[in-house]
């Protein structure tokens, strides 16, 4: 699979991937929007032109603040999302950010344990944030070691 910048054009892409992958995480004017920021950065995985993987976040100075990853469930486990999210941090990076936070449910085992092979470490924590009543880890990563 390709690693590719990601714009209007992969927006129904993008809502058919969410809804299969994250169960509509962001609505399609939503997407719409994300993907047309100045500063918001968006990559994904293609093969043969189809998505199948997407992380997108936004620059805020010198902080990156990544919103979302997703890998279409038939292709987890096979490091897609490593080399996902390994690419945008560095365009992170790139882009002037020095430091990169998110905010994960404590329940989602595989997304904690992504963010810490990339170093993230919580520093904070909001009670009942997610629909199903889970917490949310705040968690940052320094941009400078990748
Ligand atoms: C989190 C997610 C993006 C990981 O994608 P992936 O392609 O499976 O990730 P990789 O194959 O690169 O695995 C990277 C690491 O994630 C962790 N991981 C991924 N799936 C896991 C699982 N089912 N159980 C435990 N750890 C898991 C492991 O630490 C793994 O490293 P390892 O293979 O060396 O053990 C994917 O599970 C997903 O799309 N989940 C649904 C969307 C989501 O919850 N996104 C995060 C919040 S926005």
């Amino acid at each position: 699979m390709k690693l590719v910048s990601i714009g209007q054009n992969d927006l129904h892409a993008c809502v058919e991937l969410d809804n299969l992958s994250m169960g509509g995480f962001w609505s399609e004017k939503q997407w719409s929007e994300e993907l047309s920021k100045k500063d918001s950065i968006c990559l994904g995985l293609k093969e043969s032109s189809v998505l199948y993987a997407i992380a997108c976040g936004l620059i805020l100075i010198d902080e990156f603040h990544l919103y979302l990853i997703t890998v279409h469930p038939f292709y987890r486990r096979v490091g897609n999302g490593k080399r996902l999210l390994s690419g945008l941090l560095q365009a992170a990076r790139g882009a002037g950010a020095q430091k990169v936070t998110l905010e994960v449910s404590t329940l989602n085992l595989e997304a904690c344990s992504l963010y810490n092979h990339f170093g993230f470490k919580t520093k904070g924590l909001r009670r009942n944030y997610y629909r199903n009543g889970s917490d949310a880890l705040i968690q940052w990563s320094d941009l400078n070691k990748y």
